[in-house]
């Protein structure tokens, strides 16, 4: 039988954890700073949600959206190699998508890595779209590419 990794928000417990994973897999390089305490801030921010996917209580993916007015963004985000393409990536995004949805805010936007040719193309394939290089983005050495989803057209 297939298990699947469950999605839930995460816990104070749960910061070092996701720290790690972003010093490991995506601030590569560029110094770290999404820290144990900056993870904590967002995880008791309420306009924040923190979402981990686990599988027997160890994280296997997380994901930080942080909610505005008009448009939701997505800061941090990424999946344990050994986990990865098998759409739990995807659904991710989509869980963390929903509350936007359903509060009507009208875009997501994420930042990649420029070098990032897999999240680029990842993003692509669920809908976003490369809006603009942002030079310098990451620590001042690495540039981005902002990318954009559309949730609502409003008349
Ligand atoms: C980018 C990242 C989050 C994608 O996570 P993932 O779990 O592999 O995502 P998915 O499995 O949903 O999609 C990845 C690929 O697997 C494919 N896939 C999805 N389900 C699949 C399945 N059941 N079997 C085979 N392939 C599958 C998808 O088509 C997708 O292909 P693509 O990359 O050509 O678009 C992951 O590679 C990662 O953590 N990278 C490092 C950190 C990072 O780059 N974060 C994002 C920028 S901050």
């Amino acid at each position: 039988m297939l298990i699947l990794p469950v999605t839930r928000l995460a816990q104070v417990a749960d910061a070092g954890a996701i720290a790690e994973m972003s010093r490991s897999y995506i601030e590569q390089g560029l110094g770290w700073s999404w820290r144990e305490g900056r993870v904590l801030r967002a995880i008791r921010d309420p306009a924040t949600n923190v979402a981990v996917m686990t599988e027997s209580e160890a994280i296997v993916g997380f994901g930080i959206m942080q909610y505005w007015e008009e448009t939701a963004h997505l800061a941090l985000f990424a999946v344990r190699p050994s986990y990865r393409n098998r759409g739990l990536g995807s659904r991710l995004v989509n869980w963390l998508e929903q509350p936007a949805r359903v509060a009507g805010i009208e875009r997501v936007r994420v930042e990649a890595r420029a070098d990032n040719a897999k999240a680029i193309a990842f993003y692509g394939r669920l809908g976003f779209v490369p809006m603009r290089t942002v030079s310098g983005y990451y620590g001042g050495v690495v540039d981005a590419v902002q990318l954009q989803k559309q949730l609502v057209t409003r008349p």
